[in-house]
């Protein structure tokens, strides 16, 4: 297949994504196909572009995008459309995380292009970026989530109705960035202004104490579950991209009835939101054994060592495989057929 990667971006995770990239591009290559990188910033990646981008490096701190903003709206407008390397893909496999390559944004622009990529459509991308409307479909759908409040909340009203500690983040964000844990209500105020730094609208949440799982869909087909262990109280940033700070266990050691409800849940969720090709969705279980979902992902972290790459290879589908079936699923998007969002 001829595939190009769409990855960097103008987002604080651009340097997740080019992680990512780094580890599906040399798989692809390594399966013979043709594959050429674009970076929805600087264009076409020549052979030293790689080189220098491709690290693999994430660092602790997630990047600043203002700079990087102007630079993407300018190519996606003008660039995208007119590169040899999008015309004359098969496929354009997107690896970016957050900003418009995560959010519907580019999904909707690919569309009007006519050019196949991965994942969900535009519309499934949009709902799943929102954690607000995400959260009311999957209660519609009957997956249970958080009680949660969209800011601003009176403090007495989180002390009532969710209690404390309350999770604050930004409602459509990822890589646990701009999220507080607020353990009283002289924090709120602080914790939301931060989480408003990467969102106006920001999510006050009911915290659920006890474990992280994940479920990652594939085709329809939910994925062995995984249990994440972050070293500090919350799966943050650095938990998330610092090797060694936290523990990921693929099975997660569950009994098999809830280990299997957990699976219908994700399905149920994927659909609620009508995704497309592949996601991940993340819960928690409190210490009675209740499920609560938290959101699910529509471009899910794709280092080898990334959480979904690691549920594949719980149910025997390697990493070069996992990225193979994920171009081969393009297009085959619930959503997308209709071509409206
Ligand atoms: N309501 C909550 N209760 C307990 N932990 C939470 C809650 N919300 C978020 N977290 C913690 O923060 C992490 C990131 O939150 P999540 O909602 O998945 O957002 P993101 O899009 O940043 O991944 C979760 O994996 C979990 O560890
Ligand atoms: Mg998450």
């Amino acid at each position: 297949m001829r595939i190009t990667v769409l990855t960097g971006g103008a987002s604080a995770e651009r340097t997740v994504a080019f992680a990512g990239a780094a580890q599906i591009v040399e798989a692809l290559r390594g399966r013979g196909h043709k594959v050429e990188v674009v970076d929805t910033v600087t264009g076409l990646l020549s052979p030293g572009d790689e080189r220098q981008l491709l690290t693999g490096a994430v660092g602790r701190e997630p990047p600043s995008v203002a700079e990087l903003d102007a630079r993407e709206r300018e190519f996606l407008s003008n660039g995208l459309s007119k590169l040899d390397a999008v015309k004359g893909a098969d496929v354009l496999l997107l690896c970016l995380h957050a900003g418009r390559g995560e959010g519907g944004t580019l999904q909707a622009i690919l569309d009007v292009i006519g050019a196949p990529y991965t994942g969900s459509g535009a519309m499934a991308s949009a709902l799943a970026m929102d954690k607000d409307l995400s959260k009311r479909l999957f209660r519609a759908a009957g997956v249970p989530v958080p009680a949660w409040f969209m800011a601003p909340v009176a403090p007495e009203d989180v002390t009532t109705a969710l209690g404390w500690p309350a999770i604050v983040k930004p409602s459509r964000m990822g890589s646990s960035v701009g999220m507080t844990l607020v353990r009283s209500a002289k924090g709120l105020d602080p914790a939301v202004e931060l989480a408003r730094q990467y969102d106006s609208e920001v999510m006050v949440e009911q915290f659920i104490p006890g474990r992280e799982l994940t479920v990652g869909v594939l085709g329809d087909v939910p994925l062995p579950v995984g249990e994440i262990v972050p070293k500090h109280e919350l799966f943050d940033y650095e938990c998330k991209y610092t090797p060694g700070m936290s523990e990921e266990i693929f099975p997660a050691k569950l009994d098999t009835k809830l280990a299997r409800q957990l699976q219908e849940l994700a399905l149920a969720a994927h659909r609620a939101l009508k995704l497309g090709g592949y996601s991940r969705v993340d819960f928690r279980l409190s210490p009675d054994g209740d499920i609560f979902c938290l959101e699910a992902n529509t471009l899910p972290g794709m280092t080898r060592t990334s959480l979904l790459p690691q549920a594949a290879r719980a149910a025997g589908v390697e990493f070069p495989e996992l990225c193979e079936r994920i171009c081969r699923l393009a297009g085959n998007s619930g959503s997308r057929r209709g071509g409206n969002i």
